[in-house]
């Protein structure tokens, strides 16, 4: 018997991008429409909560039907709704949850709600179409750092995390600092292209006794105290070779864990996933360094890498087929963990 087509209807809204997707089959995106509110933060220097909950409100009825008309559907043609429900900003959250339950509702569609960061490493499915686990999967966003063992489709073990700032709040910051704004990632990885990133030697965290684990709040003290220091000495300071150093020594880190991770347990897949997944020095340096060990290396395109809902459609199906479903007192969970339901 042939098996039936699964259609999803994906929304996220988990943070400072409205977003809704239909996806086929888990692999294939038939939309992925991202209504991104960066300009109205960017005033603020990063992301008003209240600002985020009141736009995907507006918004979240426009990109649906957007996400349907690309996709050349109507909502009675979709097999599932699926809804990333943590963690995240609650109120940023709560709009997606309750929309995405009022449509699976009124028609009778089953809900399944998603974890933000099994989104994240299911981009990788879409990109890849032959990709299946086992694999390492390094995930860097702007509120998480996490190293990640992913065993099945939606089976995951953590096993290295950041203790303070997340990567890309740490890019962010270090934006801020040297005045290039919000949000800091993809300026300080433009900036960075024309600075020497062996300028400035910042330091390499370690975690003892936890040698998956991050420590990103030092490097950003240490950026902090070389440009205070140069103020005062009135040495001007050059902004690309801070961005490239500063860079540089996230890159090393992340590079570093990753690799020892993926020998350690024996893989030879790795996967990254994540807003700062999309930074280019940090694709080329794992790009070189697992061909160098013949490690199969696997990351998504930007678009799918930063916030969108294909990826929460990806990650829904693997749960959908799997007969996993959420009932209508489906909540925003802010603080969710992954592998939790
Ligand atoms: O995954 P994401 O869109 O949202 C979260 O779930 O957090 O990640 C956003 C983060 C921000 O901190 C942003 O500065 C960072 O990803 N980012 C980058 C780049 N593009 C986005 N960091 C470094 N280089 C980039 N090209
Ligand atoms: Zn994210």
């Amino acid at each position: 018997m042939m098996k039936k087509d699964v259609y999803i209807l994906a929304i996220e809204s988990s943070c400072d991008e409205t977003a809704a997707a239909v996806v086929k089959n888990g692999r294939e995106v038939l939309s992925n429409v991202i209504s991104s509110q960066i300009e109205l933060h960017k005033l603020y220097g990063g992301v008003v909560p209240e600002i985020a909950s009141r736009k995907h409100i507006e918004k979240i009825n426009q990109v649906t039907e957007e996400a349907l008309a690309e996709a050349g559907m109507t909502l009675d043609d979709v097999t599932a709704v699926a809804v990333t429900y943590g963690p995240g900003l609650v109120g940023a959250l709560l709009v997606g949850v309750a929309f995405a339950k009022a449509v699976a509702f009124a028609k009778n569609k089953p809900l399944i709600g998603v974890h933000h960061i099994e989104g994240h490493i299911s981009a990788n499915y879409i990109q890849n179409k032959q990709l299946e686990p086992p694999f390492a999967c390094l995930v860097v966003s702007g509120g998480h750092t996490h190293l990640v063992v992913v065993k099945d489709f939606g089976e995951y073990e953590i096993v290295g995390r950041t203790r303070d700032d997340a990567a890309g709040e740490a890019f962010d910051k270090v934006a801020r600092a040297i005045g290039l704004g919000y949000p800091g990632g993809p300026k300080i990885d433009k900036l960075a292209k024309e600075g020497n990133p062996d300028a400035i030697a910042f330091p390499r965290a370690k975690v003892e006794n936890a040698e998956y684990d991050f420590s990103f709040s030092g490097l950003k003290s240490a950026v902090l105290n070389y440009l205070n220091s140069c103020e005062m000495k009135g040495i001007e300071v050059n902004k690309a070779d801070v961005a490239a150093s500063f860079q540089k020594a996230v890159i090393d880190v992340l590079v570093d864990h990753a690799l020892h991770a993926v020998k350690e347990f024996g893989f030879t897949k790795l996967a990254i996933a994540g807003g700062v997944a999309s930074n280019s020095a940090l694709r080329e340096r794992f790009i070189k360094e697992c061909e160098i060990r013949n490690i199969e290396f696997y990351y998504p395109s930007p678009v799918l890498c930063t916030d969108n809902a294909a990826m929460i459609g990806a990650a829904a199906y693997y749960e959908y087929i799997k007969g996993e479903q959420s009932d209508f007192d489906l909540n925003a969970v802010p603080n969710l963990k992954l592998g939790e339901r």
